[in-house]
């Protein structure tokens, strides 16, 4: 399995990591938060690498979310340079690869170069077809929902959008994540069983995954690991085994009052 999945072992479409625990990390070794931070990039190379050999098609790493800028202002600035660092280093390789790079979050809430670096990521990438790797920048999920909400209801009221076309499809068209399909598997890393605030719309189904190690202890063997898990799950979204496994059919949206009037 070190290599590899199984041929047979069903792939998830798209995984999402939050990636915590490198300051807890660099701590528990006597190093500055920012080293942790430096060993974390050194894993999402693993993990990128890993999941687009592993037929990943969509991978989306929380890398940073509106609430880490109240962090001290030299680890901000620290993150941000690793970003850079990852954008020039990783560039060649991401493409040759076949990874497409997007963002999700307010990619404008970034420092310049921080923000160029990404955006020539993006454009140098833009042909890739095997996997899309998406950062989360400047991400928070109940300001995504807000903000489509927001702009739907601007839209509305110049008569641009009528409320009955609103359903979760057209709804998820004007969030940041509109590129992206349902979250398949959802990943934690560093012992806490929380969501945080990362693709709240997008996870409503997702298998979770809390693992007790801290990121930048994440190899690719815990990612293989973490699929073989997954190919082992009945997913049901709301219906009955047999239905899921087309022994029953599904019936159409009717309320019970309805069936028995
Ligand atoms: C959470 O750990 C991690 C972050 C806020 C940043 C994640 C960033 C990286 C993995 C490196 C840069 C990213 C890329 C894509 C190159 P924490 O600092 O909250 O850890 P703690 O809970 O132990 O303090």
């Amino acid at each position: 399995m070190k290599n590899g999945i199984n041929g047979l072992v069903r792939i998830p479409r798209h995984v999402a990591i939050i990636m915590d625990g490198n300051g807890r990390w660099a701590k528990s070794r006597g190093l500055e938060r920012i080293e942790g931070h430096a060993e974390g990039a050194r894993a999402v190379r693993d993990a990128v690498e890993t999941a687009s050999r592993n037929g990943i098609q969509y991978l989306t790493l929380y890398a940073f979310s509106v609430a880490n800028w109240a962090r001290p202002r030299a680890e901000v600035e620290a993150l941000m340079g690793l970003l850079v660092e990852f954008a020039q280093k990783e560039r060649a390789e991401l493409r040759q690869q076949g990874i497409r790079v997007n963002v999700i979050g307010t990619l404008e809430d970034l420092p310049t170069a921080t923000r160029h670096a990404v955006e020539d990521l993006i454009r140098y990438t833009a042909e890739g077809d095997r996997m899309t790797l998406t950062l989360a920048l400047s991400y928070g999920g109940r300001q995504d929902i807000v903000e489509a909400a927001r702009s739907l209801a601007v839209r509305a009221k110049a008569g641009l959008v009528l409320p009955e076309e609103i359903d979760e499809t057209f709804f998820h068209r004007h969030m940041t994540t509109h590129e992206l399909p349902q979250v398949d598997l959802l990943i934690r890393t560093g012992g806490e069983t929380r969501v945080s605030d990362f693709l709240l719309f997008e996870s409503a189904y997702a298998e979770l995954l809390f693992l007790p190690i801290m990121w930048p202890e994440f190899r690719p063997e815990t990612l293989l690991a973490a699929i073989e898990a997954y190919g082992g799950k009945e997913r049901r979204f709301g219906m009955i085994s047999e239905q899921v496994q087309g022994l029953l059919p599904i019936q159409a949206f009717d309320p019970l009052d309805r069936i028995q009037s």
